[in-house]
């Protein structure tokens, strides 16, 4: 029987004394500043993944479930179309949704390596290990590093398909995303292609429900940022006396996410030599999540130097998944 060995390789960029220098460097800027606020990225270690997971299923958070129902009805068409033989994907997390896109890509023929991108190791290595077993012959070759910050160092051969999914392009805040959106497309070369999956402008109350569900999973995704800061950072929150708060940004376009402080607190961080007071009922920012309409973000994408060449929606019209080329 022939053996098609399928090969596991991780490459670490986010060593120790980077996330350390980074996180530092992110919670004192952000903790200074008036109003408070903390970049999204910190939400992601392993328990902050697992909230992560619980959210995609949840019955108010119907971003993963419409993504899905497009990709099962159009990774074929994707994968023909992209001709890839190797997937890049940026904040893949459990990589559940990938498997479609692995399928069509296997079913096509062309497919070679797969290389996800997180930020959470403990995340990234589970989902690797997995696929091997399911892909026989699939390089996995897993970079653990921030789509911020090192996509230039994410390997360039092969045909390549970039995907992009889950929404999280709406968690850049617009400066951000436009530098994002450069960098992946001066990193493409003729052929390759990106895939984005972006969630659109709807009912307010729908969308906020998303973000503040009943069972208040959403509320401890929120609240294990600061837990990460206590075990990271040496900082003292009580966690339990910050309160989740979700609301639609109408001007804006986009969902922000706060904890609330429930009363006065002087919040040492003793890693950065720091105390941080607040007010009772201040608000920090935890995380945005744009939504976009369908002219706005085609603008954002031809600005950036891409032409999109198919652009599909749930039935709903919820979500959208869209392929476009360098
Ligand atoms: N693609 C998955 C997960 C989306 S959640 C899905 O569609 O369900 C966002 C993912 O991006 C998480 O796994 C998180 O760890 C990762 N992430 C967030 N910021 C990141 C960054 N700056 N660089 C790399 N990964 C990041
Ligand atoms: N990319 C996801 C989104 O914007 C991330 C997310 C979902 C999230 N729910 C969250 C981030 C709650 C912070 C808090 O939909």
């Amino acid at each position: 029987m022939p053996t098609s060995q399928s090969t596991v390789q991780l490459i670490n960029h986010l060593d120790r004394d980077y996330l350390r220098h980074a996180l530092e460097h992110d919670v004192r800027t952000g903790l200074t500043a008036t109003p408070k606020w903390l970049p999204p990225k910190w939400f992601y270690d392993e328990a902050g993944s697992d909230l992560f997971s619980r959210i995609t299923r949840l019955p108010e958070y119907y971003p993963t479930r419409r993504e899905l129902a497009i990709l099962r009805a159009r990774a074929g068409e994707l994968a023909a179309a992209s001709g890839a033989d190797t997937l890049v994907e940026l904040g893949s997390g459990t990589s559940e949704k990938t498997v479609l896109l692995l399928d069509a890509l296997t079913a096509a023929g062309t497919l070679r390596a797969y290389t996800p991108v997180d930020v959470d190791a403990v995340t990234l290595a589970a989902a690797s290990e997995r696929l091997t077993g399911r892909y026989p012959g699939l390089a996995v070759q897993a970079v653990c590093a921030d789509f911020e910050r090192h996509l230039g160092l994410l390997p360039r051969t092969g045909r390549r398909m970039v995907a992009f999914l889950g929404g999280t392009i709406g968690n850049l805040d617009p400066d951000a995303r436009e530098v994002f959106l450069k960098e992946v497309r001066d990193g493409l070369r003729p052929g390759d292609t990106f895939l984005l999956g972006a969630d659109l402008v709807k009912d307010r109350g729908r969308l906020v429900a998303a973000y503040d569900d009943a069972a208040g999973v959403t509320a401890a995704f929120n609240r294990n940022v600061l837990r990460v800061l206590n075990r990271q950072l040496a900082a003292a929150f009580d966690p339990d006396a910050f309160e989740h708060v979700a609301l639609y940004d109408e001007r804006n376009d986009w969902i922000e996410m706060r904890l609330r402080a429930s009363r006065a607190m002087r919040v040492p961080i003793d890693a950065l030599g720091l105390v941080v007071d607040f007010a009772e009922g201040e608000e920090m920012r935890t995380e945005i999540s744009a939504k976009f309409r369908p002219d706005g973000l085609r603008g954002e994408l031809a600005a950036a130097g891409f032409t999109v060449r198919h652009w599909h929606t749930d039935p709903a019209g919820d979500f959208a998944l869209l392929l476009a080329e360098a």
